[in-house]
């Protein structure tokens, strides 16, 4: 898949491998700790179980964060104002954009994501819910500075990155992506931010590990994944899915932990895992007041307004890219 300037955003070998997908996990599943990156969850299946999960009793976040959306949109136009290019980071969401399009009035929407499919079928939505905004969308890899299109210079920018997906990345990762944000969107744009809260743990670890099990195929599908891509013989039904807590960091993990001592083969190469150990598959991190505005200030982002659901589950951060400055 090329963008536009012809960048390849996706490298496949003669054998149609994503060389970036093998490299990471060769290198996760060589660590003491095995662990992967968390992007790799997300194949197709991968795509429509996290979609399932988001339709579960346990799992809050997206109801949550759509409530934000749906009963504030009165104090979004007053804080936001009308006019504005809404730059959406990943494929817009069915339900959250339009509900935050037409609480504010956009002058555009740009939808950036590095799937060019589900960019089109956003943005072809989008465009059919909201006959006359200009729809401008992006296929490029948001985690870096992104040039927007032409169209839109003119324009105030709003940043959209919602569903709390800042909490998949740990601090460094964070701070690179809202630094790149900033310099995509430039000094003075706004950003509206999900981040979800931290709670109670047995709430946290039930989204994490439904009744249903559906996360748990989520987690195990990473395992089909690397079975079927790079010819493994991981033995899945020698793993079982946890979700934890890790307070230290204040965020949810997801691991897949051996049942037994396991040996297999990935891509023609041999591990072995004693029985409890794990690979760390995914983080999701969590905050309060304090830790997301320190969060956005080491970024550059000033946070200016802060909305909570009814349940105080989870939060939307507004945030403004103020010009550097000296300060004590
Ligand atoms: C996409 N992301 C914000 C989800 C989360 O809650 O961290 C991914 C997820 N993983 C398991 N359930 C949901």
């Amino acid at each position: 898949m090329a963008n536009n300037d012809g960048l390849k955003l996706v490298d496949k070998d003669e054998s149609g491998v994503d060389t970036k997908f093998r490299a990471d996990i060769l290198l996760g599943l060589s660590q003491a700790q095995k662990a992967t990156p968390a992007r790799w969850l997300y194949d197709d299946a991968g795509s429509q179980l996290f979609e399932d999960i988001t339709q579960l009793p346990e799992y809050y976040p997206t109801r949550a964060e759509t409530e934000i959306l749906s009963s504030q949109g009165a104090s979004f136009a007053e804080m936001i104002g009308e006019g504005r290019a809404v730059v959406e980071f990943g494929s817009g969401s069915s339900v959250k954009t339009p509900l935050l399009l037409s609480a504010i009035a956009p002058a555009a929407y740009v939808p950036l994501d590095i799937s060019g499919d589900f960019l089109r079928a956003a943005a072809a939505d989008l465009a059919q819910k909201f006959p006359g905004l200009p729809v401008h969308p992006v296929e490029a890899d948001f985690m870096r500075q992104v040039e927007l299109p032409d169209a839109v210079a003119g324009y105030p920018k709003l940043g959209f990155f919602p569903g709390s997906t800042i909490g998949n990345m740990v601090a460094r990762t964070a701070v690179d992506l809202l630094r790149n944000m900033r310099e995509t969107l430039g000094v003075g744009a706004r950003l509206l931010i999900g981040m979800d809260l931290i709670k109670d743990t047995g709430v946290l670890i039930a989204a994490y590990d439904d009744a249903a099990g559906v996360t748990a195929q989520f987690n195990y599908n990473l395992v089909r994944r690397i079975n079927r891509e790079l010819g493994g013989d991981i033995p899945l039904e020698h793993l079982r899915h946890e979700a934890r807590w890790n307070d230290d960091n204040a965020r949810i993990e997801m691991h897949l932990v051996a049942l037994s001592d396991i040996t297999f083969t990935v891509d023609g190469r041999g591990f072995a895992m004693k029985a409890g150990e794990t690979i760390h598959t995914e983080n999701s991190h969590k905050f309060n007041r304090r830790t997301s505005n320190m969060l956005l200030l080491a970024s550059g982002w000033e946070p200016q307004a802060r909305w909570l659901d009814s349940a105080e589950q989870f939060s939307l951060l507004l945030a403004e890219a103020k010009p550097n400055r000296s300060a004590p």
